[in-house]
């Protein structure tokens, strides 16, 4: 087992001298896990292939699944990037610092292992002081995917990276709990229309508002699991963001939702199994069996986001079997929500009405 320090640092007035720390270790190969607006990340130095390798291993991460490359200078892109758009200029002056990733062709200073093996770099700049005073003391862009074990739901608190890579990494800036809460938006600028790979922070609408025209990846949007043969964005192909309890989820019109998640909680609960319910504070008082959990107003998606990970997490630290969602309407941060919610179900959906 690795000694991880933790090393504890103000989200605003992050202390220099324990970023310094972390960045050192970053610059020598090591591993260091940091606060983004989004999620924490596990990074690494980008430029370095034995560093890289590292965290697929610690995570144990499937090798063909690329990982985003963080920056805190506009000009690094254009060292990373063989060429960048117009369009990616734009996005860059209109989103960055923030949740937007963009995945360019990548020039030949990145290494194949923090692409996946593609020809392209996705690409982006956190708005987390930490996580920009880490990039820029460590003088290298930074590769980071999400802090938690493959397959598991990303983390929105230290205590959540603890769990899962305490003792396998160097260090881990802490900064308390991450503003957003479900990660980036990928978007894909090599295609002719850009095409968002993941929902995610930014929203389709505001892409759309800047872009004119966007598209979503049918794989991102689908109900059941689609065969992808060539997948655009590898990450589209594993079963992600899943709690060790069977997730169902229940979409359609809210009464009908809450009917249908009433009959099956007394229906499971009757056969045996101990039932979470991840409910929203419209509903929250509807339900008589199992234990129930809000994500927040349904009208306020954004703190469903924030809290949408934690929960599913607290379902596992309280060992239910089962955990059974609402569906969430598919606007602004709900695409993303309701993205991760069908992953984390393995498409085991019921659509009522
Ligand atoms: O908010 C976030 O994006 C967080 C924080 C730490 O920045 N990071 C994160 O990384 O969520 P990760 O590795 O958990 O997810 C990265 C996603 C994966 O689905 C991966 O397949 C996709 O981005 N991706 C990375 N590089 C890509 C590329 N070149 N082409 C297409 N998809 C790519
Ligand atoms: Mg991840």
């Amino acid at each position: 087992m690795k000694k991880t320090l933790i090393l504890r640092v103000d989200r605003e007035k992050p202390d220099e001298e324990r970023i310094g720390l972390a960045a050192e270790i970053i610059r020598r190969g090591g591993l260091v896990a940091f606060p983004t607006e989004t999620v924490y990340g596990l990074g690494a130095d980008a430029l370095n292939p034995h560093a890289v390798r590292e965290i697929y291993l610690v995570k144990k991460r499937p090798l063909d699944n690329p990982i985003i490359v963080h920056v805190a200078d506009k000009s690094d892109v254009y060292r990373l990037a063989k060429n960048v758009p117009k369009q990616a200029e734009m996005l860059m002056d209109f989103f960055w610092p923030g949740p937007l990733t963009l995945v360019l062709e990548a020039s030949d200073i990145v290494p194949r292992i923090t692409t996946g093996g593609l020809s392209t770099v996705a690409i982006r700049m956190p708005k987390h002081k930490v996580a920009l005073a880490l990039i820029k003391a460590s003088g290298t862009p930074v590769a980071a995917p999400s802090a938690n074990l493959a397959g598991k739901p990303s983390p929105t608190m230290v205590e959540h990276v603890i769990q899962d890579l305490y003792g396998r990494i160097d260090a881990i800036l802490d900064a308390g709990p991450t503003r957003i809460g479900v990660e980036s938006t990928v978007l894909d600028l090599t295609g002719e229309v850009p095409q968002i790979l993941r929902p995610g922070g930014i929203t389709y609408e505001d892409l759309k508002r800047v872009l004119g025209r966007v598209s979503i990846h049918p794989s991102a949007l689908a109900k059941s699991k689609i065969y992808v043969k060539h997948a655009r964005s590898p990450g589209m192909k594993y079963r992600h963001y899943a709690p060790k309890a069977e997730v169902i989820l229940v979409e359609g019109e809210t009464d009908l939702i809450v009917e249908k998640i009433r009959e099956l909680a007394k229906q499971y609960v009757k056969a045996g199994k101990k039932v979470g319910i991840l409910a929203t504070d419209e509903n929250v008082g509807k339900y008589e069996v199992g234990a129930v959990k809000s994500l927040g107003s349904r009208k306020d998606l954004s703190t469903a986001a924030k809290n949408l990970f934690r929960l599913l997490r607290e379902f596992d630290e309280e060992k239910v079997d089962l955990i059974i969602a609402e569906g969430l309407p598919q606007k602004g941060l709900g695409l993303a929500i309701m993205n991760r919610l069908r992953k984390a179900a393995g498409y085991n959906i019921i659509t009522v009405g």
